[in-house]
């Protein structure tokens, strides 16, 4: 059985972490899922209204007694839906975007663990100052908002300022070699957005579905497009999502995209009402590439784990004295 720190810190069997992707895209059968199989779900609170919340942790507390997370957006967080995590006596709350230091304090004073997710080392060295727990080192080959730097060289960079915390390596991971390289790293577990998309349990339509397993490598965009569309005031920071005729229209192109916001916001509601792939947000990462089924979060949960074990032993076996 491979145990890290963070499985200690975390109170978890397992060293892998469900993303808490907003609203649209967690809900409380996934995050069950994975904590029940023994690694953390995580619910994301972007965009999810605090009755709604109270209802999904209540949901999460009826399928498993294991602990789980929330996820918030700092800069665009919901301070009633916060409230209530609190109140509800959320074991792990998570952040990201923003400076943690007022809500690690007050989740702090709930009795809650800390995940702070960092895309520089500038944000790491804050988040260590504020007193979080466990850093999320986050690559440019992660789904949905990202950070400007490859996983490979910025996990041990975040790994060196961490002080010891332990380090999730976030961006492109779906397997357990992933997890197994990480760890070499110098992570302590992973945590995973797009893996945990390509299950029953994922509330995204079928076609989003779809076009995961379709997707090979080199087969996402980085662009401005989706902020833009949303209207979130984000300067600088993209959105990895899967190359479709929306992404090839407009990705490179948003300063052009200003002038046609209601009428591509149009196109892309309908797109969405009829599940048609090629007009809609398909927000995911690099390790779509290595994503061919879809299979049931807990599942996925064990198999990394156990692949990760497999690997590193096969390795160690190979190292004379
Ligand atoms: C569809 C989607 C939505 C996301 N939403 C959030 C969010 O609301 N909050 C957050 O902290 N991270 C969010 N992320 C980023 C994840 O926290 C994580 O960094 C990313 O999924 C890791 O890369 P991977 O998708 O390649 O596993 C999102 C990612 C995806 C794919």
């Amino acid at each position: 059985m491979l145990r890290t720190p963070a499985c200690e810190t975390l109170g978890i069997a397992h060293p892998i972490v469900q993303a808490g992707m907003a609203r649209e895209y967690t809900n409380a059968e996934l995050v069950a899922a994975v904590s029940a199989a023994g690694g953390l779900g995580i619910l994301g609170c972007l965009g999810r209204p605090a009755d709604e919340t109270v209802a999904a942790i209540r949901r999460i507390r009826s399928l498993t007694d294991r602990p789980f997370g929330v996820n918030f957006v700092l800069l665009r967080r919901n301070r009633e839906t916060f409230a209530a995590c609190l109140a509800e006596r959320v074991p792990v709350f998570s952040f990201f975007r923003g400076d943690p230091e007022e809500a690690v304090t007050r989740a702090h004073a709930a009795g809650a663990v800390t995940i702070h997710q960092v895309t520089t080392v500038a944000e790491a060295e804050r988040a260590v100052a504020v007193g979080v727990d466990v850093l999320v080192a986050q690559g440019c080959e992660a789904g949905g908002h990202m950070g400007p730097l490859p996983l490979l060289s910025f996990l041990p960079a975040v790994v060196g300022v961490a002080g010891g915390r332990p380090v999730l390596a976030a961006g492109g991971i779906s397997d357990g070699r992933g997890l197994a390289a990480a760890l070499c790293l110098g992570a302590a577990g992973v945590l995973m957005g797009t893996r945990f998309l390509a299950t029953p349990e994922s509330p995204i339509s079928p076609a989003y579905k779809r076009a995961i397993l379709a997707a090979g490598p080199g087969a996402t965009v980085a662009s401005g497009l989706f902020d833009l569309l949303w209207g979130f005031e984000w300067p600088g920071v993209r959105v990895r999502a899967i190359r479709n005729a929306l992404t090839d229209r407009w990705a490179g192109r948003e300063d052009e995209l200003a002038d046609h916001l209601e009428e591509v916001r149009a196109e892309c509601e309908r797109a969405d009402r009829k599940d048609d792939p090629e007009g809609m947000a398909l927000l995911a990462g690099e390790s779509v590439g290595r994503i061919d089924a879809i299979q049931p979060a807990g599942a996925i949960v064990r198999s990394v784990a156990a692949e990760a074990e497999r690997v590193l032993r096969e390795w160690g076996a190979r190292v004379s004295a």
